[in-house]
């Protein structure tokens, strides 16, 4: 049985609106970073970033939906490039004293959350995500008191004082087998933030869940009539989805998967076109795995129109190698986290690690969400 705001009187929290002037800020701020370079200024910049990362003991860790520019370089240094999670705990192994998290807000939480002696650092500590914006601590926390028979799951995508309330975390990699497992303990979930996720595993695991209302940004805008027209032009083509877009554009995918699990898709030898439903910077990975595969955009506009910018996560873009070079120099943007609510948020996200390790998932190589 789902239970949903319009068929229960359960009372939904009325979420925070995004606000326009924080994405606006977010713009500006990612049109700063991707502007052109004056001659010789990309080499320059690099060439001190590397020696930066030398002479801090740092090491970047970048999120597959940054530049490219950051994630070669994370390549080239000896750092990584990877989802939320592997960033975490590729940055719990390395022995760099400093992380330089190239993501968003929640991410450089996560990797803080996990090393807490580490200094972690992000380029703009302003990056965030409209999951987050959306899941707001208080909100949060009045919705889990009036529902304390619900088994609380959170998504990554969540402030440390979110995490530090619920019973679960999860990434998209692993929540339909932790749903399913709670499923078999007959559990009822409550689940947050993300709706399009939460519905998602609703449906394939037919646990009673409440989904908190929030969504993605950049997947929200994902057309199933655009991808159809794509899909005509491209019949051999396979749909590649993230599960944070809606329902129908899931309900046309080849696969659904986590960004582990869409990049792991596209090596498939029999498979030489894919249309791709999240965010572009994906696209490094693939192009470098599958040079001559063919990758494409799936339309955020109807009717085959599409939107180019606009799928681009705003917040991801504000990372570059400008606020980099500035915050190596500077030791500013560093992540904080009161020591209670760490400590508190390890708890769900150790849960998932454990039941990852039990499960014999392997995180690195999923292939499903
Ligand atoms: P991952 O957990 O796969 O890194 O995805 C994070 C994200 O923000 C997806 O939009
Ligand atoms: Fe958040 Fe969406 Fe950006 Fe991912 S792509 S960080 S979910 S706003």
């Amino acid at each position: 049985m789902t239970a949903s705001a319009e068929n229960l009187p359960i009372k939904f929290p009325t979420l925070p609106l995004i606000d326009q002037g924080l994405l606006d800020r977010a713009w500006v701020e990612a049109a700063r970073q991707g502007a052109e370079y004056e001659s010789g200024e990309r080499e320059a910049l690099l060439a001190r970033i590397k020696r930066l990362l030398q002479e801090q003991d740092a090491v970047l860790v970048a999120h597959y939906y940054t530049s490219d520019d950051l994630q070669q370089l994370a390549e080239e240094t000896g750092g990584y490039v990877a989802d939320s999670l592997e960033m975490a705990r590729f940055g719990n192994e390395h022995p760099a004293s400093t992380l330089i998290v190239a993501g968003v807000r929640f991410m450089g939480e996560t990797a803080k959350i996990l090393n807490p002696e580490k200094r972690v650092l992000m380029p703009d500590i302003e990056a965030t995500c409209s999951l987050d914006l959306e899941c707001p601590v208080d909100l949060f926390t009045d919705f889990c008191d009036a529902h304390p028979d619900y088994t609380s799951v959170v998504y990554a995508n969540t402030s440390a004082a979110v995490k530090a309330r619920a019973d679960w975390v999860v990434t998209s990699g692993i929540a339909l087998p932790i749903i399913k497992y709670l499923a078999g303990r007959n559990e009822k979930v409550l689940w947050a933030p993300d709706r399009h996720l939460g519905s998602y595993v609703q449906r394939e695991s037919r646990v009673e869940m409440l989904i908190w209302p929030g969504s993605c940004v950049v997947h929200e805008q994902f057309k199933a009539e655009g991808i159809r027209t794509l899909k005509k032009k491209y019949p051999n083509a396979q749909i590649l989805v993230h599960p944070e877009s809606p329902e129908e554009v899931v309900a046309l995918a080849d696969v659904v998967g986590s960004t582990t699990g869409l990049i792991k898709a596209t090596l498939n030898p029999e498979v030489q076109e894919f249309i791709v439903a999240t965010e572009p910077g994906i696209f490094y990975k693939m192009r470098q795995a599958s040079p001559s595969k063919t990758f494409l955009e799936a339309p955020t506009g109807g009717l085959g129109g599409s939107c180019q910018s606009c799928l681009r996560c705003p917040w991801m873009a504000m990372n570059g190698l400008r606020n980099l070079a500035q915050v190596l120099v500077s030791g500013a943007n560093e992540i904080t986290i009161d020591e209670d609510i760490r400590q508190k948020s390890l708890i769900p996200i150790q849960r998932m690690m454990d039941f990852a390790r039990k499960q014999q998932i392997a995180l690195k190589d999923r292939g499903n969400a």
